[in-house]
């Protein structure tokens, strides 16, 4: 399986931040938006494109244009501050929700929202700020392969090594790109160091 990750000053010093448990609910999103760009930058660079010819004012380009549909999956809630972002990155993409939550006692992922078109997109962008035990990733991932998806890329600003085993070990063929990993989960299943809850950090439910 493919792990990216992120590796760059400017995402260092947004990650800080973001983890800082004295940072803003308003900071905190704004924070989500500017690595989100970072993380769909790096998951995007390998797109196919097709060529596409264009006038400037002084002579003929040739140039491309993106040749792949993409769907931009947020698993609700934490993934939707992550969605605006990649939407405005990709204003052809077409956005798909998804509503998982994982049960706090259980910790298995609980599926209350589904809303997948007809056809599947070439390549989904499933995004998700925290790649915990992997469970939620996982059902996602199980979601979208149902619906036909073949390309699938799930775009974490945290993860734990134990989510990408288990993602790895029943979704290999997807690619994970990632803020940054972090060294485990605790026993609650909060990443650490981590950021606390994405959700409740962004929404402002602390
Ligand atoms: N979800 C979160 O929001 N935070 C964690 O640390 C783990 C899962």
């Amino acid at each position: 399986m493919e792990v990216a990750l992120l590796n760059h000053p400017i995402v260092a010093s947004l990650l800080t931040r973001l983890r800082d448990k004295n940072t803003s609910s308003v900071e905190f999103r704004i924070i989500v938006r500017q690595l989100t760009i970072f993380l769909g930058v790096d998951a995007t660079k390998d797109l196919a494109c097709r060529e596409k010819v264009v006038e400037t004012p002084v002579a003929e380009f040739r140039g491309v244009e993106m040749d792949a549909s993409i769907a931009i999956v947020p698993v609700l809630r934490a993934g939707l501050g992550m969605a605006e972002p990649l939407f405005e990155l990709i204003p052809q993409a077409e956005v798909r929700h998804l509503g998982l939550f994982r049960d706090e006692v259980t910790l298995q992922p609980v599926t209350y929202y589904q809303k997948l078109g007809d056809k599947p997109a070439d390549v989904c962008l499933l995004v998700d700020p925290m790649l915990a035990t992997g469970g939620t990733a996982i059902a996602a991932i199980d979601i979208l392969k149902k619906w036909g998806a073949t390309d699938i890329r799930f775009l974490a600003i945290l993860a734990a090594p134990e989510g990408i085993a288990a993602v790895e070990a029943v979704h290999p063929d997807v690619k994970i790109c990632l803020g940054a990993l972090d060294e485990r989960l605790n026993e609650q299943g909060y990443i650490v160091p981590g950021l606390g809850d994405a959700g409740d950090r962004q929404y402002n439910t602390l």
